[in-house]
């Protein structure tokens, strides 16, 4: 696996877009993503379930309440997990009116559909393994995806597509699969030196919440073991800085536009 794409960044560290910027608009919907250039992050983080018929969407929660309508298009099921719903029954919700009626009729994406927003533009992808444990196979579905689009394997070469959850058993299964990209293992907290050190053996990076660190001792531990450190996920000005100033690697937050502003002094 490489990072050469973090190394190329010319910030010195890694601007994510968190759920496609879900700060500015509705989480991973086109009307996020289409944003995703004006802001200049150099990559955007989405979460990638499955479909009740295979197909590996964009959903974060394990269910569809929060960020759809279910409620009222499916009454009775508004709580059961997305992995029950096929692609033809997310598409018949509304993803976009919970945030603002402004963004009434906004769809349900799949992973698929991220390459027409990231390619052209040179932005990578941080693709989570959200609730693996809960989606069986979705580490094949989303190889199958990749290997059916040859974009997907420019986007590799590039080193843009990032594995990461925080299921260590799934990042394992999906580089079986798609040996390539890098790994980020993600915990709330910073474990032991003895465990990070374990996960140096086969992840590249290592990312925990930013509220849960013990600033820059932790960052010295994790960097230590020759991982990178990520942290997530950082909306305020003073917090960007002071990931920044930790000497942290990769910085996630759903305000990728006003990190760019922070990183140079805007
Ligand atoms: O990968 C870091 C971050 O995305 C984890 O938080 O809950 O937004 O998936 P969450
Ligand atoms: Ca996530």
């Amino acid at each position: 696996a490489t990072t050469a794409f973090a190394e190329e960044s010319a910030r010195g560290f890694v601007n994510v877009a968190h759920r496609g910027g879900g700060g500015y608009a509705p989480e991973m919907t086109d009307a996020a993503f289409s944003l995703l250039p004006s802001q200049h992050p150099d990559v955007t983080e989405v979460d990638v379930q499955l479909s009740a018929d295979g197909v590996p969407v964009l959903m974060h929660d394990a269910t569809l309440q929060r960020t759809t309508d279910v409620a009222d298009v499916f009454p009775g099921r508004a709580a059961d997990l997305v992995n029950t719903f096929t692609l033809a029954e997310l598409k018949q919700l509304d993803a976009g009116s919970w945030y603002h009626d402004r963004f009434a009729g906004e769809e349900v994406l799949t992973l698929d559909d991220v390459l027409d927003y990231v390619q052209p533009h040179g932005i990578g992808v941080f693709i989570e393994l959200k609730d693996p444990a809960a989606n069986p196979g979705v580490e094949q579905a989303i190889a199958d995806v990749m290997n059916a689009d040859p974009r997907w394997a420019d986007m590799i070469a590039d080193d843009l597509v990032t594995f990461t959850s925080f299921d260590q058993a799934s990042l394992k299964r999906m580089t079986a699969l798609q040996p390539e990209p890098p790994l980020v293992w993600v915990n709330s907290t910073v474990p032991s030196d003895t465990v990070l050190a374990e996960a140096a053996t086969w992840a590249d990076e290592f990312g925990t919440h930013y509220r849960t660190l013990n600033g820059a001792t932790d960052i010295a531990r994790i960097k230590a073991t020759g991982m990178r450190a990520m942290l997530y996920t950082l909306n305020s000005p003073d917090v960007m800085q002071e990931g920044l100033d930790l000497g942290a690697d990769t910085l996630i937050t759903d305000f990728s536009g006003a990190l760019s502003a922070v990183e140079s002094g805007g």
